[in-house]
């Protein structure tokens, strides 16, 4: 979490890196910072809140100009959200400022430490500590601020992207990572540094991403010196064209990415399977599957590992997976794999799911499974993320920037391609009958036309959005496919509107949330007309005979669900393994209307980051 942007040119530093913060505020928004050198001292304005706060401060208390900068917009996880624990950082001479995103997780004894040789703290962050240990090991040795960085870091436990400016050093930033990703833009007599590439993206197109334990200096006028952070070995810049325009990271007209988003996906579903379905010759082509079938089809069992709605998607493949291709399938939640001593063997096929490619726990999960041999796909919505990096192969989702926190897009398109593996490793194991397998892809192609027709449910969405934006709380149900749907829809309305809301299997309510139900609780069925389709009806009837109000997700021109439901929303048919892809459409319409009536921050809510790089 956090976003940090930094830029060293002719440009006025300032503009750049609001820009750049606001573009990453989808990583941390509970307060911002910045440090601006204008070639006679450093300006520093840093505010709780978000970059708009910090725009209003730095304009009454600071010049902005300057060429040179770095700056921070924080998800707070040392010390609360205070304008004293927002970054940048100094170190007690002021010289050293430095941002950071990330965890040190050694930092009390290296604070205690550095509190015995006389340094004081204004915070209770992580980073000051980092910020006075450069400090520390520059003035013992009498260090160069990149040496000192670099000694300093190896000292460090933890993750981190860091920029770090040196007053004594004016023509440079320092930068490194581990474990927190960390971009550098490499334009024409100038550099950025920021945590995704989005803050300048309108500037350059080349970018590096820094590996794991790397560090940059980058200066004007000088070639950029790239070093392993261990060893001090020199590693060649291996610079990218960036593949994203301004466009895909603007709202494009709506007034929330998340709708943008959620609008976005008959594209993005394509996009996904364009290249890879070719439903006409009955063929599914995806090198990084075709390059690893043997391992898929020896694979006792396939493990997914996951978080949040990435979990959920991973949940969808465990029905298609076992379904299509009769293959046993264990979905785990990233942050308990990795601390429970799973048994994983060496023929486990493992598949990381993770839009942003950067969660820390998904990450570890990766780590774990591959010390114990497994082999490690992922799927992936961010290029060159660090799990697309660490995994030995992997689908990419091509679902462009999810800037939204809550995610819709990623959902669809991660269970598209899970659906796509699915049903070629079914076509090379046989598990699938040749006609069922024809149909799959048939139908497969059609669903962008299907999530355009869901997306016309908006207004009715709306309507309902209206009756229940002031419910407390809210259940979500579903079976069989559509049971992780559930659980997903009712993310979706508590994440952003902060409504209570539970996802639970139908046949599961009679079990306990039963309870709950009376005449002010709204509850979401999700009632395809498919195979449980008389179980779900009967379950509707235990809801409305106590007195439950029941919005229910149906096939259009259904009869029976809609006699019994207080409100429908009717979707197109499709097949039950693919009916997720259309079911969730009016559920994110739901969330997205009540959250906006409640008055509720869509695209950034509270407490949450888009990007979890912290355990
Ligand atoms: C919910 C949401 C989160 C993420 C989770 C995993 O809308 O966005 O639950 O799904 O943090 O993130 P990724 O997929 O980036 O690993």
């Amino acid at each position: 979490m956090c976003g940090i942007v930094g830029y060293i040119g002719n440009r006025e530093a300032y503009p750049v890196i609001i820009k750049g913060l606001k573009r990453l505020e989808y990583r941390g928004y509970d307060s911002a910072g910045v440090v601006l050198y204008d070639g006679t001292g450093l300006k520093l304005a840093k505010t709780k809140g978000k970059v708009s706060d910090l725009e209003e401060k730095a304009a009454k208390e600071i010049s902005t100009g300057g060429s040179i900068g770095i700056g921070h917009t924080r998800w707070a996880t040392h010390g609360v959200p205070n304008d004293v624990n927002s970054h940048p950082h100094f170190s007690n001479s002021g010289n050293i400022a430095i941002v950071h995103n990330g965890i040190i997780e050694n930092y009390e004894p290296l604070k205690k430490e550095l509190k015995k040789r006389g340094y004081t703290f204004q915070s209770d962050t992580d980073t000051e500590v980092l910020a006075n240990l450069i400090e520390d090991v520059k003035k013992k040795d009498n260090l160069k601020i990149g040496k000192a960085v670099q000694v300093a870091l190896n000292q460090v436990v933890g993750a981190y992207a860091i920029a770090v400016f040196d007053k004594e050093k004016p023509d440079e930033i320092v930068c490194a990572r581990l474990g927190s990703p960390l971009a550098i833009g490499v334009g024409k007599d100038e550099f950025f540094v920021a945590s995704d590439a989005s803050p300048f993206i309108e500037y350059t197109s080349n970018a590096i991403y820094l590996e794991d334990e790397e560090m940059a200096i980058i200066s004007l006028g000088k070639p950029m010196k790239i070093r392993k952070i261990k060893d001090d070995s020199l590693v060649d810049p291996y610079i990218q064209e960036l593949q994203i325009n301004l466009e895909q990271i603007e709202k494009g007209g709506y007034d929330h990415f998340m709708l943008k988003e959620i609008y976005e996906q008959p594209n993005v579903i394509t996009d996904t399977y364009r290249g890879r379905l070719h439903a006409n010759e009955g063929l599914i082509k995806m090198a990084g599957i075709e390059d690893n079938l043997q391992k898929f089809l020896n694979a006792p069992r396939i493990l997914i590992i996951a978080c949040g709605t990435s979990w959920h998607a991973g949940l969808v493949a465990e029905y298609i997976f076992e379904e299509f291709a009769r293959i046993p399938v264990e979905v785990e939640y990233a942050s308990e794999f990795r601390y429970r001593n799973p048994i994983i063997n060496e023929n486990d096929v493992v598949i990381a799911i993770s839009q942003s490619g950067e969660t820390a726990d998904t990450l570890a999960a990766i780590k774990l499974a591959k010390e114990h041999g497994a082999f490690v796909f992922g799927v992936c919505n961010v290029v060159g993320s660090s799990i697309s990096r660490e995994t030995h192969a992997g689908a990419y989702t091509h679902a462009g920037p999810e800037i939204g926190v809550a995610s819709t897009k990623a959902f669809t398109t991660q269970i598209t391609v899970l659906t796509l593996i699915a049903l070629r490793l079914a076509q090379a194991k046989g598990t699938l009958s040749n006609s069922m397998f024809h149909r799959y892809l048939q139908e497969l192609e059609l669903i962008p036309e299907k999530v355009s027709e869901a997306l016309e449910t908006n207004d009715v969405a709306k309507a309902i959005a209206d009756i229940y934006k002031d419910a407390p709380n809210c259940l979500y149900l579903g079976r069989g496919y559509n049971f992780p749907v559930a659980l997903e829809g009712a993310l979706k309305l508590k994440e952003i509107s902060y409504i209570h809301a539970e996802g639970y299997p139908a046949a599961e309510m009679k079990h306990g949330p039963i309870a709950l139900i009376d005449e002010q609780m709204p509850v979401v069925i999700i009632a395809p007309r498919q195979e449980h389709y008389d179980k779900i009806v009967s379950n509707i009837q235990e809801i409305k005979s106590r007195s439950g109000k029941i919005i229910a997700i149906v096939t259009r021109g259904d009869v029976q669900v809609k006699e019994l439901a207080d409100h429908v929303i009717e979707i197109p048919e499709t097949t039950d393994a693919l009916s997720p892809l259309i079911t969730t459409i009016p559920l994110q319409l739901l969330s997205y209307h009540i959250a906006v009536m409640r008055g509720c921050n869509v695209d950034q809510p509270r407490n949450l980051a888009k990007s979890v790089t912290v355990e």
